[in-house]
């Protein structure tokens, strides 16, 4: 038994380190109440079974735990010499039977009350604050003062030659209050330094509409207390003299985990109870996802570790010594992870005071340290750890400080340029690259060349047409349409057959949601069995079809009916097709400048009656991300394999590839989900679409938008082609000169981006956390960071001041800048009790206004709906400027460039009122001094009048005509049996 004293401290110290780090990722706690009961039963297990393989190593008779408390020579002798130990019977243990079961009761209540208390506060973690729990080893502390310290003998120096340090050391480490006063600076150092080094707080909304505010805040503090009376439970169970009970130290242990175990099995029945009633959970239960599966299990070991450990070390050094190392260790790990990985002045501006905080934690941890050695009593706090505090430890905690040290002054609080400056003259060096290489070609056999050179295969053919088509309408894009062979190129390891095949599934069942749209003797023509409400979007594309339709072989195209995406294919599937599809796509000589023969026979005909059959599988109105959203991303990135569950907190390794500061730096990438498991919770799409009918294999289907992931293929959208929302400036509703709007950032639009069915998805929604980012009246909301210069500014000397940033609470960003971001008429899309949160949430709904309306503001904002926001063109073809937030990409993602045509923001919204303030300028008390920024309106109005510009040139309807021309000529080719040397020949 003794000999698992410090392998029980090492691995309490690894296991916490462990947990730390992969607590905040798990998928456990998708189901806390499953979780639990599957963690407290494996627990059980484990302890009753090193139980058992101590009983076996330990046949001789055994001393307990006082073995290594007795006190060893080289303490210093005059210490010990007045510090009269008391004898075990002073110490008043409850050792009867009955106070042992009551303990163990307790214990068990305790126990499944925390776990309730976990799922109430992980399904509203959003409202959680800083946790209380670094505050226990406190708490202990004064337990153990009030129980045992304040009846000892008060200490006497005896020694008055000592030194001023050695009477000081003394006096600290004999007083009464030894104990409290270490772990109080331990306690509130370690609170501290978490409450500092959490990342920013999150946009997800904790409601003012409903209680959870208070809720969760009041249940973390009582979980904190249940977790004292858990381990002091733990700690009494333990410490059971062999008095009257004689029981064996294997006994006591293995007490601990039948009180799991039946804590385990209380759940269990409970839950049983209620799964009958709940058939959701039930459905659950049967399909355990595998990521939950692996992810639980591999938290589930560590937990069994740690819970050895930490039964080990309580058994050896009492509870008050094993929750101050606990504590000390994951403040320490935790805190220095985050200042490591967050060397930025964003989002961290507090580095100073987290650097006082952990300096008190280390003070108070080494003081712990040497008031414990100092100590030869054992009491409830446990025998000592050393008897003497080895120097090894006391370089490890020096290194500890020193890291910190210099991570602290390394850290950049202020920088020198505003980010937005950088990026401005970034995207238009970009952006001229962009143009230079697009339409470089001068004449078709040099666009042939150029075909072949970028994408390794011939032109379609036909593509003599195209050209003719493009340049008659003066296209400016000749050359860059990566898009168009990103979409096409994994479609090469079809066969052709089997791609009009899957055409032919989509099309000829309604349930699909899929409409066809056949190309026959050069004239679109729509399929039967189409639902009339999206008859406008067929009649836009046949229209748009029909102005290059002559040139089109003969095919049937299934048009995706829905707002959302609807086919991705795995990672490692795409992959493997892709790589199929290079070898495919090589063709040196064109056999042939047409399309094959024959091609009308080859598209079986859609039935009268609906077929039945349907390869899709539905999600609607459940979450998409782990089944769809993430699948396009590589099995090691974080989209697959972590789960950002603490919705309160942004996740800054997720914004930071993508961010430059607080600002979005990299439009593309933002995209890019694979290293952004926190969107899971952020976007309709992936919290509750409306309509969500998708498939893994790779099924042809044209759709107008897309996130990251899918393999739709994109055109340009009727919506935009058909004029649905048209920029259209009246008399009543003109389009002034930008510096004649109104500076203010605006937004209309319906509660449409998902469905929240009355389990609160709404709250996570890209649409409703703008709202509420910028209505602070209903809400407190979460502070945002403003970057201001440190000092005033003259005229012209922004580019050289050094900026901070500033957390601002919402209700000043809202006196400083103007917005106006409303939900307009009523709540769409609830059901349940979300409709009257969210109407009270987000009040006062507006009507709805005219459309043109917009042009009167200088900043409009456009946000995602269920699919892509058709307000996006027109806002571009305006004199205003967009900012643009959103996941959803259309067909002209490449053409245009973010910071120089739009302003784009984070769907987080982090970055929103910076990024207001930095056109806008700030007037205004800012933390108790006048800052009086100008607006940069001048680079405003440049990027609108660009935007503008250039959408004149490359987004016109021809744009849309020549873009869609050109992918359907792809398409025809790759639907060919004769595909290979098919081709232009220049
Ligand atoms: C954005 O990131 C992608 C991928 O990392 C990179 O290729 C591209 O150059 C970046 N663009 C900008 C504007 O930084
Ligand atoms: C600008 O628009 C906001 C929001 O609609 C309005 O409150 C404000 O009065 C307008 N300012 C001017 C100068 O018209």
């Amino acid at each position: 038994m003794d000999q698992t004293k410090w392998p029980g401290i090492a691995g309490l110290v690894a296991s916490t380190t462990l947990l730390c780090r992969s607590t905040p990722v798990t998928f456990a706690f998708d189901k806390p109440v499953h979780t639990s009961i599957a963690v407290l039963a494996s627990c059980a297990c484990a302890v009753i079974g090193v139980g058992r393989l101590l009983r076996k190593d330990d046949g001789r008779p055994h001393k307990g735990q006082h073995y290594d408390a007795v006190p060893l020579g080289d303490m210093t002798a005059q210490h010990n010499s007045t510090d009269a130990s008391p004898s075990g019977q002073d110490v008043r243990y409850p050792s009867s039977l009955r106070k042992l079961r009551i303990l163990f009761m307790v214990l068990v209540g305790a126990l499944c009350l925390r776990v309730e208390l976990l799922r109430e506060i992980v399904a509203n973690v959003q409202c959680a604050t800083t946790t209380w729990e670094t505050f226990i080893p406190f708490i202990l502390a004064l337990a153990d003062y009030w129980t045992v310290r304040r009846h000892e003998k008060p200490y006497n120096v005896e020694n008055l030659d000592s030194s001023v340090y050695d009477a000081f050391e003394d006096y600290w480490t004999h007083a009464s209050h030894r104990y409290v006063s270490a772990t109080a600076l331990l306690s509130f150092g370690s609170y501290l330094a978490l409450r500092t080094t959490s990342g920013p707080q999150s946009t997800y909304i904790c409601a003012t509409a409903l209680p959870y505010h208070w809720i969760v805040p009041t249940l973390q503090h009582l979980g904190t207390l249940l977790d004292v009376v858990i381990i002091f439970c733990i700690g009494q169970l333990l410490h059971q003299r062999e008095g009257r009970g004689q029981r064996s130290v294997v006994l006591r242990i293995m007490s601990v985990g039948w009180s799991f175990l039946s804590a385990s099995l209380i759940l269990a029945s409970i839950g049983t109870l209620y799964y009958v009633m709940a058939e959701q959970d039930r459905k659950w239960i049967a399909t355990i996802p595998t990521w939950y599966f692996w992810s639980t299990l591999r938290l589930d070991l560590l937990i069994c570790f740690f819970i050895v450990c930490t039964t080990l070390c309580i058994y050896h050094i009492g509870v008050l010594s094993t929750s101050a190392m606990a504590t000390f260790v994951a403040t320490a790990s935790t805190t220095t992870a985050y200042t490591w990985n967050n060397p930025h002045p964003y989002p961290h501006p507090l580095s100073g005071v987290s650097f006082i905080a952990i300096c008190l934690v280390i003070l108070g941890f080494a003081t712990y340290l040497l008031v414990d050695s100092g100590d030869n009593k054992s009491t409830t706090s446990g025998p000592r750890i050393f008897t003497r505090v080895p120097s090894w430890l006391y370089v490890i905690l020096l290194t500890l400080f020193l890291t910190r040290t210099t991570l602290w002054a390394s850290h950049k609080t202020a920088v020198a340029y505003h980010p937005i400056d950088i990026l401005i003259y970034d995207a238009q060096t970009r952006h001229e690259t962009y143009r230079r290489q697009t339409s470089s070609s001068q004449n078709i056999s040099a666009a042939a060349n150029k075909y072949a050179e970028r994408y390794g295969r011939l032109p379609p053919p036909g593509f003599q047409h195209w050209y003719a088509y493009a340049t008659a309408r003066n296209s400016v894009v000749i050359d860059d349409f990566d898009s168009i062979d990103r979409d096409i190129r994994p479609f090469f390891a079809l066969a052709p057959e089997e791609i009009r095949e899957r055409t032919w599934q989509l099309i000829s069942n309604p349930w699909n949601d899929a409409a066809g749209i056949s190309i026959r003797d050069g004239q679109a023509s729509i399929s039967p069995n189409v639902v009339p409400t999206h008859r406008w979007m067929l009649d836009g594309l046949v229209e748009m079809i029909s102005k290059f339709a002559e040139f089109l072989p003969d095919m049937d195209l299934a048009f995706n009916l829905n707002d959302e995406c609807r086919v991705a294919v795995p990672y490692d599937d795409l992959q493997h097709m892709l790589s199929r599809a290079s070898i495919e796509t090589v063709d040196e000589k064109p056999k042939a400048n047409h399309f094959s023969e024959g091609r009308v026979e080859q598209w079986k005909p859609i039935p009268e009656e609906p077929m039945q059959e349907t390869p899709l599988h539905e999600l609607s109105w459940q979450p998409t991300f782990y089944d769809f959203g993430s699948a396009g991303c590589p099995e090691s990135s974080p989209a697959r394999s972590h789960r950002q569950w603490n919705v309160g907190n942004t996740c800054t390794a997720c914004t930071h590839p993508h961010s430059l500061g607080a600002f979005l730096a990299n439009w593309t990438l933002a995209g890019n989900v694979c290293h952004q498991p926190d969107l899971a919770n952020l976007h309709g799409i992936y919290l509750s679409p409306a309509a969500f009918k998708a498939s893994h294999e790779l099924y042809p289907i044209f759709s107008q938008s897309k996130v990251h992931g899918f393999n739709d293929i994109l055109y340009p959208s009727a919506w935009n082609y058909i004029d649905k929302a048209k920029y259209a400036p009246t008399t009543d509703h003109p389009d002034p000169p930008f510096s004649e709007k109104n500076t203010t950032l605006f937004w209309r639009g319906a509660t449409s981006e998902g469905v929240s069915d009355g389990r609160g998805q709404w709250r996570g929604m890209t649409r409703q956390r703008f709202v509420h980012l910028s209505n602070p009246i209903n809400g407190t909301g979460s502070p945002q960071p403003l970057l201001l210069p440190q000092a005033p500014l003259k005229e012209g000397m922004h580019s050289h001041a050094q900026h901070t940033y500033h957390p601002l609470p919402l209700h000043q960003l809202t006196d400083l800048l103007s917005t106006s971001i409303h939900i307009v008429d009523s709540i769409a899309r609830c059901a349940g009790p979300d409709c009257l949160t969210q109407a009270v949430e987000f009040a006062p709904l507006v009507p709805a206004t005219d459309f043109q309306h917009h042009w009167r503001y200088k900043y409009l904002l456009d946000l995602d709906g269920a699919g892509f926001s058709g307000r996006f063109l027109p806002f571009l073809h305006s004199h205003s400027l967009p900012f643009k937030a959103g996941l959803f990409r259309e067909w002209w993602d490449d053409r245009v460039q973010a910071w120089q045509h739009f302003v784009p923001l984070d769907v987080r919204g982090q970055g929103m009122w910076a990024t207001l303030a930095y056109f806008a300028g700030v007037d205004g008390v800012v933390a108790g001094r006048e800052v009086v920024v100008a607006g940069r309106e001048a680079e405003g109005e440049r990027i609108a009048e660009r935007g503008r510009n250039w959408a004149g040139q490359v987004l016109r309807k021809e744009d849309m005509e020549i873009y869609f021309f050109r992918l359907l000529l792809e398409w025809g080719r790759v639907t060919d049996d004769g595909r290979v040397g098919l081709g232009f020949g220049g």
